[in-house]
């Protein structure tokens, strides 16, 4: 039986923040509409968010309520504090299902540049969000940045990243999604890290999150595969970057990560034709 890998889908939360200009709703809405009839079983759709930080996601409230409700589909929307969490009880639907996805950096200069705090702090903001989403029902990711490096410290220390995993880990156990934020891991300093964090979590708890700047984001993903992972976050047309992190352009791209899986005989679920069709209505918002 062929094994089963699991995308989420981040480009229109990941890839459209970095955007210099808006996108228009009804763009956004038109992606995630052909996206949602793809076979993808997560879709990270927006954040709420600063709007002064990251305007391109300010129309999240107004997105949620009119997402298309698709069997076996469930959005994903990134949430730092309590003010995000009331924003989202306001204006998800009823009857859908959510992943509310709070963020932390193992890189104390990225946290301040990305949330405007300590990791501690970040920590601390979370922390209620994970209660409240836990009292409603709602699933929880957590995303860790700077897994391999980061914009203004460099290199990270494997065990700074294990540090935040075991935190995380101790307030709920969450899966978490290891972000390589500016796209400048290697095969080696991956597989070190991805080693190392597998002491604290197991692997069936570990997605990876690989922006592709220096073009090593599917060699990164065939090593994490090795090393037991089976969810990768992805984004059509290779959209997106992270507007805090200089030098991130670009996640790895969805396409580009169904072709190789299906090279290697993984099974996804997800229409490769629906997919190219999303890439060339990407590629005309930009
Ligand atoms: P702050 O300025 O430190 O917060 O921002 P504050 O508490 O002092 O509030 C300042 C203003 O923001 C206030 O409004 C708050 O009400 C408002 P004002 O009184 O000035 O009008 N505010 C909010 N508004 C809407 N939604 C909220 C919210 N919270 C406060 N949730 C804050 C702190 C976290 C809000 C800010 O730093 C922020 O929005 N940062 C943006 C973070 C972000 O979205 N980054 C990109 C996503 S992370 C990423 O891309 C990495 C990832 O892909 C993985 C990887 O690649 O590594 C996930
Ligand atoms: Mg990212």
């Amino acid at each position: 039986m062929q094994e089963f890998v699991r995308l989420n889908e981040v480009g229109p939360r990941d890839g459209l923040q970095n955007e210099v200009g808006v996108i228009r709703l009804e763009h956004k809405l038109a992606l995630i509409e052909l996206l949602a009839g793809s076979g993808l079983s997560e879709i990270e759709v927006g954040s709420f968010v600063s709007p002064k930080w990251v305007p391109q996601m300010a129309d999240t409230d107004q997105l949620l309520p009119k997402l298309p409700v698709v069997q076996g589909l469930r959005y994903s929307v990134l949430v730092p504090n309590m003010r995000g969490w009331v924003a989202f009880e306001a204006a998800r639907q009823p009857d859908v299902p959510y992943q509310v996805a709070v963020f932390v950096s193992a890189s104390e200069t990225f946290s301040q540049s990305n949330l405007n705090c300590t990791i501690a702090q970040s920590i601390e903001n979370l922390t209620p969000v994970v209660r409240a989403a836990e009292a409603a029902g709602v699933p929880l990711r957590a995303y860790i940045s700077c897994v391999t490096d980061c914009p203004f410290e460099g290199p990270v220390d494997p065990a700074a990243v294990a540090q935040v995993a075991r935190t995380l880990r101790a307030i709920a156990p969450m899966p978490l999604s290891l972000g390589d934020t500016i796209g400048q891991g290697t095969p080696e300093t991956v597989a070190a890290m991805i080693s190392k964090v597998a002491q604290e979590v197991p692997v069936t708890q570990l997605a990876g999150h690989f922006h592709d700047t220096g073009g090593q984001a599917l060699a990164n993903i065939a090593v994490a595969l090795e090393l037991g992972l089976r969810e990768f976050d992805t984004a059509v047309g290779g959209l997106g970057g992270c507007p805090y992190a200089p030098g991130a352009p670009g996640n790895v791209a969805t396409e580009a990560v169904l072709a190789m899986l299906a090279t290697h005989g993984y099974q996804t679920g997800v229409d490769r034709d629906v997919i190219a069709e999303a890439v060339e209505l990407a590629k005309g918002m930009r």
